[in-house]
């Protein structure tokens, strides 16, 4: 499993919680800083089961992930022992090619740069690799170092989309700040695309919490959407001229809309639990239908935290009788926090409350 440096304790938490969920017996392997956690699965297939069992929306801190083997390879033919490896598992439609997001894997990159080409060409003339076969896994052959990697696969509608879970997107020209993308990527990692003109829609009403200089709705304008924008802080020139921001000087924290709003997204830095008890008040009133909100993170427990304010939405929404979808994800453009994203499916008294 791929994750941000850093987080390999909460990658283990999690998944040692979910395998014994699962009922499925397993055990992480972690070194700080390593962005890589082996979750190890003794049982003959118990890997390969609990990665079915799991959906990988769920996971928090994971970035990406795949079944495989660990190879030690010599430095003059790593190609052959990759293909028998690759004669041990599925056929795939696709190979990638990893590394860490450290320094010591950025320093790889010469190496799988030379190494692509050869090994792609030897993986679809043994017919390892048929890109006709659409359904079939991808290949991940992650790099740890020179001498030592892993083979294995992971399936498409069940993983993220990118290479060790990094999305490339670019920041817009004019747009405010980097923190645009921040948004951008929630989008893509929590709205299927097909669904963005419906539940992205032009004309649109949305209120941004802690939105200064701007970088988050600049996304929600780019959408065509109304924004109001909540923060002590100055908003870009170019964002206000476009005539669909009305800003707001105040808390965000205090801050109730004038009328419900489609969108609700807040990147305010500040205690997680402050950020959502007030997630739970604008869904639990009524005042939005669906919510981007960022959790910044603690130095320590931050599995335990980040659970604990899921637990606390959830419990909000149950309370009030509100079905709703949560997700929650640590985004490749997230530092120490998380993002959450909730959608309300359902309400059975719903009503607005001010
Ligand atoms: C990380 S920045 C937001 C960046 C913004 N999302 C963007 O893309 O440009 C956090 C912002 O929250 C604001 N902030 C902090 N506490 C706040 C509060 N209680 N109410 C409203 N805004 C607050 C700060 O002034 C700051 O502009």
């Amino acid at each position: 499993m791929h994750c941000r440096p850093g987080f390999e304790s909460e990658v283990a938490a999690e998944m040692q919680e979910l395998s014994a969920q699962k009922g499925i017996a397993g055990y992480p392997i972690t070194r700080d800083g390593a962005a890589v956690v082996r979750f190890v699965c003794p049982e003959d297939g118990d890997a390969g089961r609990l990665m079915r069992k799991l959906d990988f929306r769920q996971l928090i801190f994971v970035r990406q992930w795949a079944v495989g083997t660990w190879l030690d390879v010599p430095a003059d033919d790593r190609i052959s022992p990759i293909i028998s490896a690759c004669a041990k598992g599925p056929i795939a439609s696709s190979m990638w090619l990893e590394t860490a997001d450290t320094n010591d894997g950025k320093a790889l990159a010469a190496l799988t740069k030379k190494l692509g080409r050869p090994l792609e060409t030897a993986l679809t003339k043994t017919r390892f690799v048929r890109p006709a076969k659409t359904d079939a896994p991808r290949l991940h052959v992650f790099f740890e170092s020179g001498e030592r990697l892993f083979v294995g696969w992971s399936w498409a509608g069940n993983a993220a989309p990118w290479p060790m879970g990094i999305p490339r997107l670019k920041v817009p020209r004019d747009a405010p700040s980097r923190s645009t993308l921040k948004l951008e990527e929630a989008w893509h990692h929590f709205i299927p695309r097909d669904e963005w003109d419906k539940r992205l829609a032009p004309g649109m009403t949305a209120v941004d919490l802690g939105a200064a200089p701007g970088g988050w709705t600049w996304q929600l304008v780019n959408r065509h959407m109304k924004v109001t924008a909540v923060d002590n802080g100055p908003m870009a020139k170019s964002l206000m001229d476009s005539g669909q921001v009305e800003h707001v000087e105040a808390d965000g924290y205090m801050f109730k809309p004038k009328k419900p709003v489609q969108w609700l997204v807040c990147d305010i830095v500040d205690k997680p639990a402050r950020s959502s008890a007030m997630l739970s008040r604008w869904l639990t009133r009524g005042w939005c239908r669906e919510a981007i909100v960022n959790f910044k993170l603690p130095m320590k427990q931050r599995y335990r935290e980040v659970m604990q304010c899921l637990e606390h939405v959830q419990d909000a929404l149950d309370e009030a009788n509100i079905r709703a979808h949560i997700a929650c994800k640590q985004l490749y453009t997230d530092r120490e926090e998380v993002t959450c994203h909730v959608r309300i499916l359902h309400a059975a008294s719903y009503k607005v409350e001010q």
